[in-house]
C-alpha cells in the first residue's frame, strides 16, 4: 500500500505518518513510499490504540518532569537571544537546552540566536515561563545612555543649580492630581474626564524662589510605562497613599519602579481629612508591606501627613521636598549655555497646531527656531514654545517642561530629542512613525488557531495609545487575543473605515471625534465604530468580547485508581468486574484508563458503580465495588483502572 494512501486513511499527512511511525513502533524510513499491505493492516488495526499508548505514555512523562520542578520559573526574553544567554537566563544546562530546539527541528549552535517565538515553545518545554521583555525597556536602556553621555560630557565649571524634578505616584485616586491642585492652587482634577489623570502632566511652582518641576502620573494600572517615565527623568519622587485607602497595588508598584530609578522619595499620606483616614495603619503597612519605615518610628523615610482638599501640611511637604533636594546638590546641576536635550513626556497632533509635544529639557537651552533631532533624524523646527501654562516663551533651560509647536512629525512619549542638524527622513519612515515602537501584542497574533479581535485604535495622544495598547495585550490569552491592525493620532477618519472594512476591524476612539458623516459610513459598512474618553471601559468592552470568544478549556480531573480483583461478565461492548479503590475515589459517570504494567491497553466508561449490592454515586479509598465498564472488553484481573473526569473550563480574561 502506499504510503499517502495509508495516511489518507489514517486521516493524517504522510510525512506526519512517517514521523509518527517509529515512535508507535514501525520503522518504514524517513524516505519510504510504500508499505507492506500486512504491516499496513497492522498499522490501520492498532493505530487508535497505540496513539492513545504513547499520548498516555508522554502524559505520565509530562507530570513526572514537572513534579521535580515544583515552580515554573519565569524569565524575560528580548525578541532575540542566543542560545548560550538563554541557558544562562533560564538556569538549565546548554545540553539540555539544544536538545529541545533538535527536537523542535532547530540545529542551532550555541552562539546562534533564536527568536522570542522559539524561546517560549521551547521554554514552555523545559517548563520555563517565557515573558517577551518590553521592547521599550530595550530601546530605553540605549536612550538614557545618550543622556548620560551628554551630561557627562559637560565640565564641572559649566554646570549651575536647575530646580529639582519631581514625580508624583500612587495609587489610582490616592490624590495625586488634588495635591498638585493644592500646591499649584488651581484645580485641574475638575477638568479630567471621570477625574482620572490618563496622561503625565507637568508643571513649575516657586517657593522660597527657587523652582520646583512637578510631573503628574496617572494610577491606573494601564499606564506602568507612563509612570515609569516619569520615575526616569525625576530627581525626587513623591509616593501618594490615601489614609483612607492604604496600600494598594498600584503604590507597591508606582515603589519598586521608584527604587528600580534609584531617586529619593518621600511618602505624602493623603485625604487625612476623611472620617476614616487612619495614618497609623497607613504607616503600618508601608513598613509592612513595603519595609518602608517612617522617620517618626525610627526609619528613614519622611512620611507627611497632608489633606490635598484642604491644604494641610502642603507647605510642609514642599519644605520636605526641598530639603531632600538639597542633600545632593550636585546631582541636580545642569549647563544651561549649550544645545538642549529633553525628554518627550507627552505628544499628540493637534488639529490647529500639528503635532505638539511637551519636553521636559534635561541641559542647555531650547530655543524657538532650534531644529529637534531624534536618532539623527529631524523631527522638525521649534517654531513657538509654550510654558506650563500655555504662555509663549522664548526659551526653555535644563528642568523646564516646555510645549513645542512645529514639528512635523509626532515623537514618542520617553524619547530623547536634541537640538542639531540631523538627517532628512526619507518619507517612509514619516509614514511608519506613529507606530514605530512595534507591538508585541501584534507579533503574537499571528498564530492561525488563535481567535482575534481586531481593533483600530485612534487616539489624541500617543501616550494614552501606548497605554490602551500595553493593557489589551496584557488581557491576551493563548486562544483569544487583540490584534492591533493600526494604531494613529488624531480624528476617525475615512482611512479607517477603509481599513477596518478590509481587515474586520472595530474602531476604537478614544478622545477623538468622528464627523456625523464618518459615523453613518461607518453604520452603512457595519463596522463597529465607538468612542471613549475612559480608558477602563474601552478596555472592559474588549474583555467582554473577548470572554464570548473563548472555547472551554477541557480540563482532565484525575479522581482515582482502582485494581480490579475479578471479571464477573464480558459481553460484546462492555464487561462487568469487582475491585478495590487504591486511591482517591471512584464516581459514577467517570470516563476509565485501563493501564496494565504501566502502558496503556484501552480507554472506556463507568456507566454503573455498586457497593455490596447497592447502586452508589460514588465508593472512596480501600473500599471494594462492583462496577459496569462500557469499552473494548479487553480487562483482565491484575489490570488498574484510572478514573477520571472531564470539567470545562472558562477561562475568565
Ligand atoms: P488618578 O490620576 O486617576 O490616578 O487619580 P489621582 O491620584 O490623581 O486622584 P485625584 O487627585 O484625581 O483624586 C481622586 C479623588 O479624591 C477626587 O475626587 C479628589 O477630590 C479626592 N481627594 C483627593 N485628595 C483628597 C483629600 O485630601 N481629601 C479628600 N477628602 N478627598 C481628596
Ligand atoms: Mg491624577
Amino acid at each position: 500500500m502506499n504510503v499517502t494512501e495509508l495516511a489518507r486513511i489514517l486521516r493524517i499527512t504522510p510525512q506526519e505518518l512517517r514521523d509518527k511511525l517509529p515512535q508507535l513502533g514501525f520503522d518504514i524510513g524517513q524516505k519510504a513510499i510504500k508499505v507492506d499491505d500486512k504491516t499496513a493492516q497492522r498499522i490501520i488495526k492498532e493505530w487508535y490504540v497505540l496513539n492513545k499508548k504513547l499520548e498516555y505514555k508522554q502524559e505520565q512523562e509530562a507530570q513526572k518532569q514537572k513534579e521535580t520542578i515544583k515552580e515554573k520559573a519565569e524569565i524575560q526574553v528580548p525578541a532575540f537571544i542566543t542560545v548560550r544567554d538563554f541557558a544562562d537566563l533560564t538556569k538549565l544546562p546548554v545540553s539540555k537546552v539544544l536538545a529541545e530546539l533538535m527536537k523542535n527541528g532547530i540545529f542551532a549552535s550555541l552562539n546562534e540566536r533564536i527568536d522570542f517565538e522559539t524561546a517560549s515553545i521551547i521554554g514552555t518545554d523545559l517548563f520555563v515561563n517565557v515573558t517577551p521583555m518590553a521592547e521599550s525597556a530595550e530601546a530605553e536602556t540605549k536612550e538614557e545612555d545618550k543622556l548620560k553621555d551628554v551630561l557627562g560630557k559637560e565640565k564641572e565649571e559649566n554646570l549651575i543649580a536647575r530646580a529639582p524634578i519631581i514625580v508624583v505616584m500612587g495609587h489610582v485616586d490616592h490624590g495625586k492630581t488634588r495635591l498638585l491642585d493644592a500646591i499649584r492652587s488651581t484645580n485641574v482634577v475638575a477638568g479630567e474626564a471621570g477625574g482620572i489623570t490618563q496622561h503625565v502632566g507637568a508643571y513649575q511652582v516657586v517657593r522660597n524662589n527657587r523652582h520646583i518641576t512637578f510631573i503628574d502620573t496617572p494610577g491606573h494600572e494601564a499606564f506602568t510605562a507612563m509612570r515609569s517615565r516619569g520615575a526616569k527623568v525625576a530627581d525626587i519622587a513623591i509616593l501618594v497613599v490615601a489614609a483612607d485607602d492604604s496600600v494598594k497595588p498600584q503604590t507597591v508598584e508606582a515603589h519598586s519602579i521608584i527604587k528600580a530609578a534609584n531617586i529619593p522619595f518621600i511618602v505624602a499620606i493623603n485625604k487625612i481629612d476623611k472620617p476614616d483616614a487612619n495614618i497609623e495603619k497607613t504607616k503600618q503597612d508601608l513598613a509592612n508591606m513595603l519595609n518602608i519605615v517612617p522617620e517618626d518610628w525610627g526609619g528613614k523615610t519622611i512620611c507627611a501627613p497632608v489633606s490635598a482638599k484642604e491644604g494641610k501640611g502642603v507647605e510642609e511637604l514642599l519644605d520636605m521636598v526641598l530639603l531632600t533636594a538639597d542633600l545632593e546638590p550636585e546631582n541636580l546641576k545642569a549647563n544651561p549655555n549649550t544645545s538642549a536635550i529633553g525628554t518627550v513626556i507627552e505628544s499628540h497632533i493637534n488639529k490647529g497646531e500639528g503635532p505638539v509635544a511637551t519636553i521636559l529639557i534635561q541641559n542647555g537651552t531650547l530655543r524657538v527656531g532650534d531644529q529637534l533631532v531624534y536618532d539623527n533624524n529631524i523631527y522638525g523646527k521649534v517654531r513657538a514654545l509654550k510654558n506650563y501654562k500655555g504662555e509663549s516663551i522664548e526659551e526653555a533651560g535644563p528642568s523646564t517642561p516646555a510645549k513645542i509647536i512645529g514639528l512635523k512629525l509626532a515623537p514618542s512619549v520617553g524619547d530623547i530629542l536634541v537640538v542639531g542638524d540631523g538627517e532628512k527622513m526619507k518619507m517612509k519612515n514619516i509614514k511608519g512613525i506613529a507606530s514605530h515602537r512595534p507591538s508585541v501584542a501584534k507579533e503574537a497574533a499571528e498564530d492561525e488557531n488563535v481567535k482575534k479581535v481586531n481593533v483600530i485604535i485612534k487616539s489624541d495622544v500617543l501616550g494614552s495609545a501606548e497605554a490602551i495598547e500595553e493593557s489589551l495585550e496584557k488581557i491576551n490569552t493563548g486562544d483569544v487575543k487583540v490584534k492591533i491592525i493600526h494604531r494613529g493620532l488624531g480624528n476617525i477618519s475615512d482611512s479607517d473605515i477603509t481599513r477596518a472594512e478590509a481587515t474586520g476591524a472595530q474602531i476604537l476612539g478614544f478622545n477623538v471625534k468622528a464627523t456625523p458623516q464618518i459615523e453613518r459610513l461607518a453604520r452603512d459598512k457595519n463596522i463597529v465604530l465607538k468612542k471613549y474618553s475612559i480608558i477602563y471601559d474601552l478596555i472592559n468592552d474588549i474583555k467582554e468580547q473577548m470572554q464570548a470568544l473563548v472555547a472551554p478549556e477541557i480540563k482532565k480531573v484525575d479522581l482515582g485508581r482502582l485494581k480490579v480483583l475479578a471479571i464477573f461478565r464480558t459481553e460484546h461492548k462492555s464487561q462487568i468486574l469487582g475491585g478495590k479503590v487504591l486511591e482517591g475515589k471512584v464516581e459514577i459517570d467517570s470516563m476509565i484508563t485501563v493501564v496494565r504494567d504501566k502502558e496503556f491497553i484501552a480507554q472506556g466508561k463507568l456507566s454503573k458503580l455498586q457497593s455490596g449490592k447497592q447502586d452508589v454515586k460514588s465508593v472512596e479509598q480501600d473500599q471494594e465495588c462492583g462496577i459496569k465498564y462500557e469499552g473494548d472488553p479487553i480487562i483482565e484481573v491484575g489490570d488498574i483502572l484510572e478514573f477520571y473526569k472531564e470539567e470545562k473550563i472558562y477561562k475568565k480574561i
